[in-house]
């Protein structure tokens, strides 16, 4: 086992990834070491957002991995294993599961988890990622004005006990990591991609010049979204270059 090897557990932390960080800078630790916690008073989200999570109902995690077997141009994948390794360990519950590019693990219309991904570079290469987990398992009401959350638990009906979520989690993300260092990036993109939310559905969008229709084709190099238009006009973005309009 890499991921889930060593945990550390945290009562309560401002944020597990900064916490991460901040050890990191002191002494090694292990590859797949995670960090968790029950309560964080300065969650982070994607694109400075906070994350909201009420003490003890949900898993707040950051794993560590050296991953230098990757180039940087493949990086992406280490987000793709991610959210592969979520959506398994959520469909041993619920029957369906979708990525919502790039890092939102959404079911049906609702956002069950986030990923926030976030790596320290030597020069320009990449000395380490923490991959920072918020899954929804228990809670039931949510406070803050974040699109759509949802728990497993509203999604089921069943109260899960954390630690043992923690411990199939961990193995399920183990497993998708094993996946990766075994090489196959073309499965674990196939699988990524099947997974897409909105994948070749027609929906509405919005760029940097306004609302557009498209659907979503596949990714490409770097993580990048690769979005049809109406008119037949094909579109890559990178990340924050568009959004997904409800
Ligand atoms: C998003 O905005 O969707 C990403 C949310 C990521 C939240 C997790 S909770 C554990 C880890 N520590 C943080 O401060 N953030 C991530």
């Amino acid at each position: 086992m890499i991921i889930g090897s060593n945990l550390l557990f945290f009562q309560n932390l401002p944020s597990t990834n900064a916490h991460t960080f901040d050890l990191l800078k002191k002494s090694k630790l292990p590859e797949g070491t995670i960090l968790y916690t029950n309560y964080q008073s300065a969650g982070k989200g994607y694109s400075g957002n906070k994350w909201e999570s009420e003490d003890g109902k949900n898993l707040l995690i950051s794993i560590i991995l050296y991953h230098s077997f990757i180039k940087q141009e493949d990086h992406f994948l280490i987000s793709m294993v991610i959210s592969l390794g979520v959506c398994d360990f959520l469909m041993r519950f619920i029957p369906e599961c979708s990525i919502k590019w790039p890092n939102d693990i959404w079911v049906n219309n609702d956002k069950i988890a986030g990923l926030l991904l976030e790596s320290s570079l030597t020069g320009n290469q990449i000395e380490f990622t923490v991959a920072g987990i918020g899954l929804n398992i228990n809670q039931q009401r949510f406070l803050s004005n974040a699109p759509n959350p949802v728990s497993l638990n509203q999604l089921t009906g069943v109260n899960y006990d954390l630690p043992s979520s923690l411990e199939i989690l961990a193995s399920d993300l183990d497993k998708r990591y094993k996946q990766l260092i075994g090489g196959n990036y073309g499965q674990i993109k196939k699988e990524y991609i099947s997974k897409l939310y909105r994948l070749n559905r027609w929906h509405e969008f919005r760029d940097k010049n306004g609302l557009y229709r498209g659907r979503v084709l596949t990714v490409g190099d770097y993580g990048r979204l690769i979005i049809e238009r109406q008119n037949g006009e094909i579109s890559e973005y990178s990340f924050k270059e568009t959004e997904f309009i409800p």
